[in-house]
């Protein structure tokens, strides 16, 4: 078991779903968790008030946070009960925006149950929902007091999901950790068998990239944004193919690394080991979409900075760089990619 400390949260990582109580704060949690989860992992849970979420993107609503304050007043709960979500993405960042706004705040931790929640959504701080399709438009930066990551969850989570939590962790290695990419490209097998001492390392190896940027920029004033590596072109791509988020990610890391290749910031062989990885671990590298079209619907994207767009580009392998390009430059750089 790995623990890992960030802003008062406390992530552990490793063998912790068993006996889960004894890494919780000495009360009795009120459980946040969908039908799926609970079904497959109800023998797991503290005994505990469960209040149950509609399961899927759809949910992470107002409605959703409506629903859990009406339930919490029902169960009683006040600014001393600590709130426990055990799920994906979506329940741990409806549950922590629940718990922040609910009596003004209450304490709050996460089980996170898919890979992309144990190396992204649960740690960092950020909560929230959408709101008019559009993502995050409401939410807070609050950290949960404790985070349990158990590679055991991730059995039970179809190959989807689970590819789509490694795009996360190799945009991680590539903006902070070589050797974890090297790593990664040494045990493909042990990817695949779901080996659980594997997952235990890369978990927490990604987690600790996180923890250290987000330390030092807790609300993304500044270098918080080389977290967003891949991503301007992925909530394109996410939107105009219907790819979920980390098949997109990983086509959007190739991007932009192709982007640097031309900038001269990668070399051939690099940009190559990156798509290979990607490929791999049964990720997408490619698009259909012209590369103009991605352009012009990450102008719209809430991140621009008038004329200019910051990109975050890889340098090498385990080191980023964001850089504030015009449009003018992007449309020339992307011809010059699809030439
Ligand atoms: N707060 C942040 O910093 C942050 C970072 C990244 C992503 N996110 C958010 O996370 C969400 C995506 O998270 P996600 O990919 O986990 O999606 P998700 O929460 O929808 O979970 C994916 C699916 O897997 C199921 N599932 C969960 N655990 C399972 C298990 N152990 N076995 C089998 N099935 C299981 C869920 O019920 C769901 O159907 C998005 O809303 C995204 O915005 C937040
Ligand atoms: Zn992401």
């Amino acid at each position: 078991m790995q623990e890992i400390t960030l802003h008062g949260s406390r992530i552990l990582v490793g063998e912790c779903a068993g006996e889960l109580l004894r890494h919780l704060p000495d009360r009795r949690p009120i459980v946040i968790t969908n039908p799926l989860v609970s079904s497959l992992y109800q023998g797991l849970f503290p005994t505990a008030d469960v209040i149950k979420i509609g399961d899927g993107e759809a949910y992470k609503t107002l409605d959703t946070i409506d629903y859990i304050a009406g339930r919490l007043i029902e169960i009683g709960a006040d600014r001393d009960s600590f709130i426990l979500g055990i799920g994906g993405g979506v329940v741990c960042d409806v549950a922590g925006f629940a718990a922040s706004i609910y009596m003004r705040g209450c304490p709050f931790g996460f089980v996170p149950t898919t890979l992309l929640a144990q190396v992204d959504a649960s740690v960092g701080g950020k909560n929230g929902v959408n709101r008019g399709g559009f993502k995050n438009m409401l939410g807070a930066f609050n950290q949960p007091r404790v985070v349990l990551c158990d590679p055991l969850f991730l059995q039970t989570l179809p190959a989807g999901h689970y590819a789509a939590g490694f795009a996360e962790i190799v945009k991680a290695a590539m903006i902070a950790d070589g050797a974890l990419f090297e790593y990664l490209r040494e045990n493909i097998d042990r990817a695949r068998a779901r080996d659980g001492k594997f997952l235990e390392r890369v978990i927490r190896d990604s987690i600790l990239i996180k923890a250290r940027v987000v330390a030092e920029d807790e609300r993304e004033r500044g270098n918080r944004r080389l977290l967003n590596l891949g991503h301007t072109f992925a909530h394109a791509i996410e939107k105009r193919a219907a790819l979920p988020h980390g098949q997109a990610v990983s086509v959007g890391v190739c991007i932009a690394s192709r982007l640097s290749l031309h900038l001269g910031l990668m070399t051939g062989a690099e940009v190559q080991r990156v798509i290979e990885l990607l490929a791999l671990l049964g990720l997408p590298t490619t698009t259909d979409i012209p590369l103009r079209d991605l352009l012009a619907f990450a102008r719209a994207d809430k991140k621009k900075s008038g004329d200019a767009l910051h990109l975050i580009l890889p340098v090498g392998i385990g080191a980023c760089e964001a850089r504030l390009l015009s449009f003018a430059q992007l449309e020339e750089l992307v011809d010059k990619l699809t030439e």
